[in-house]
């Protein structure tokens, strides 16, 4: 079976002019990941303490559970909260959830449009300790906060705001982890800025290839696991353009940083794309089956969907084929960039400060094919998944995103004395507009639950 329609080998490579066209134009997306991504190079900001964290919603905390886990001292910061423990398990946490989830039940909430929310931001750069520089778009002068200020309306619903509170009568006890690039890791220091006001252990991971957060008043874990190719790879640094070696991509074995941990999951939210950009040698069942971009006339260009859909598949098989595994994977659709007046290497930047209106915007192009493809996969996976019962799920936030031109780090990611020239436009602002891939996170477990 081909990996995709066949249309896509034609019309985005049809000649080597293309190809180089398209190796060239088409890392472009990877240099802002790749550059300042290495996990090695990333500040430990465990040290923050957390309980010195105001947060503007801090009535909305609920008091340090009950349930036997150890308060330390940073837990007695709370304790003067005053709401009950919550520990009972009914759905009181909403009390209009059951009407609410019926209409929501029948509304599709990744369409819609982006609205004012005036009370915006969730919380700041001065109440969260995981922004990373490269995000924090506040403190290299962006000049206008707009960005923070937007809200996703679900054309025939509501999405509730993100409540902590919610989230954590949810999760106690479980483990949730973010697998794939900067993009995945971006999701996740969202959704440790927006329960910052509780305390967390941060820890690397022993491999140095993710972080773990630990909630011990919900004995609740949160893990992000670098994997941006979600299957084996290694890098051949004598080939391949600088600074980019060949990347040979395995696309059928598992990259077992996280595969062998995925038992222990009670949530897997994965995603994958720009990576897939670098030029590639494809390997299946050991063998050299073809590449994408690596200039070598006696392998064949599978271009670089052939990767792309396989890794998903590969990725997918490892979670619903480990038979310890009973959790709920979610798949977060593409994220689109938005470079504007040229591509990234050529000046290309992302200075618009307001979201488009849905219909000003259209999904085309490679980021289109980036979307079907993994859906395609996503499909496969659903329906092997549900074989053993387990559940699937889309937080589709691609078309919300195509429309959030203004959300991105754009010269803002760094300090203005470093003079780079390449903008990201790219990862996303925090605060910014990944704070609602949370919402819609919160939302899709919500209708889980209550869904019994
Ligand atoms: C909680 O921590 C304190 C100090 O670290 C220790 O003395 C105590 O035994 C712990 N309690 C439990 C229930 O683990
Ligand atoms: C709690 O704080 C006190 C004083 O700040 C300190 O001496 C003690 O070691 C702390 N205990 C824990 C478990 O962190
Ligand atoms: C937060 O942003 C402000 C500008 O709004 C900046 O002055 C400050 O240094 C930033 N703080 C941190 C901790 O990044
Ligand atoms: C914490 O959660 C894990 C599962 O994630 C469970 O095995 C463990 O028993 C829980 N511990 C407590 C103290 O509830």
């Amino acid at each position: 079976m081909p990996p995709m329609k066949p249309h896509l080998h034609g019309r985005i490579y049809n000649t080597t002019k293309l190809i180089l066209l398209a190796a060239i134009a088409l890392l472009l997306p990877i240099i802002p990941i790749y550059l300042y991504d290495n996990p090695y190079l990333l500040p430990d900001l465990s040290e923050n303490n957390p309980s010195s964290f105001t947060f503007v919603s801090d009535n909305l905390l609920p008091s340090p559970s009950s349930s036997g886990t150890n308060n330390s001292n940073e837990t007695k910061a709370t304790t003067e909260k005053t709401e009950k423990p919550d520990d009972d398990d009914d759905d009181d946490y909403d009390p209009d959830d059951l009407l609410e989830t019926t209409l929501r039940r029948s509304c599709n909430v990744f369409k819609g449009e982006w609205v004012p929310f005036p009370e915006g931001p969730y919380y700041t750069n001065e109440t969260c300790g995981e922004i990373y520089d490269h995000q924090n778009c506040l403190k290299f002068g962006r000049p206008d906060t707009g960005f923070m200020k937007w809200r996703w309306k679900p054309s025939d619903c509501e999405l509730k705001r993100f409540n902590p509170v919610w989230f954590f009568k949810i999760v106690r006890g479980k483990t949730m982890a973010f697998i794939g690039d900067s993009l995945a890791r971006n999701q996740m220091q969202s959704l440790v800025c927006l329960l910052s006001h509780v305390p967390v252990e941060a820890t690397y991971l022993p491999n140095g290839k993710g972080k773990r957060f630990l909630y011990t008043d919900y004995n609740f874990t949160i893990i992000f696991f670098w994997s941006p190719h979600l299957v084996k790879t290694t890098e051949d640094r004598s080939k391949g353009p600088v600074p980019f070696p060949l990347v040979n991509l395995f696309v059928d074995e598992f990259d077992d940083a996280w595969t062998t941990q995925v038992h222990m999951l009670d949530y897997v939210i994965i995603s994958a794309a720009q990576w897939f950009w670098r030029p590639s040698m494809f390997y299946e069942n050991g063998r050299r089956i073809g590449c994408f971009a690596c200039n070598n006339k006696r392998v064949r260009d599978l271009t670089l969907f052939y990767g792309y859909s396989r890794a998903f598949r590969t990725a997918f098989r490892a979670i619903y084929g480990d038979k310890n595994f009973n959790g709920i994977t979610f798949l977060r659709t593409y994220s689109p960039g938005h470079f504007d007046n040229g591509a990234w290497n050529e000046g290309g930047t992302c200075t618009r400060t307001k979201p488009f209106r849905s219909n000003e915007k259209k999904l085309e192009g490679h980021e289109r094919d980036f979307y079907s493809t993994q859906l395609q996969e996503y499909r496969t996976a659903e329906s092997e998944g549900m074989k053993r019962g387990l559940k699937f799920r889309l937080l589709d936030t691609t078309h919300a995103m195509l429309l959030r031109p203004d959300g991105h780090p754009g010269p803002y990611g760094h300090p203005p004395e470093e003079h780079r020239t390449i903008s990201d436009c790219v990862h996303w602002c925090l605060p910014g507009p990944t704070d609602t891939w949370n919402e819609l996170l919160l939302h899709l477990l919500k209708l889980e639950r209550s869904s019994v």
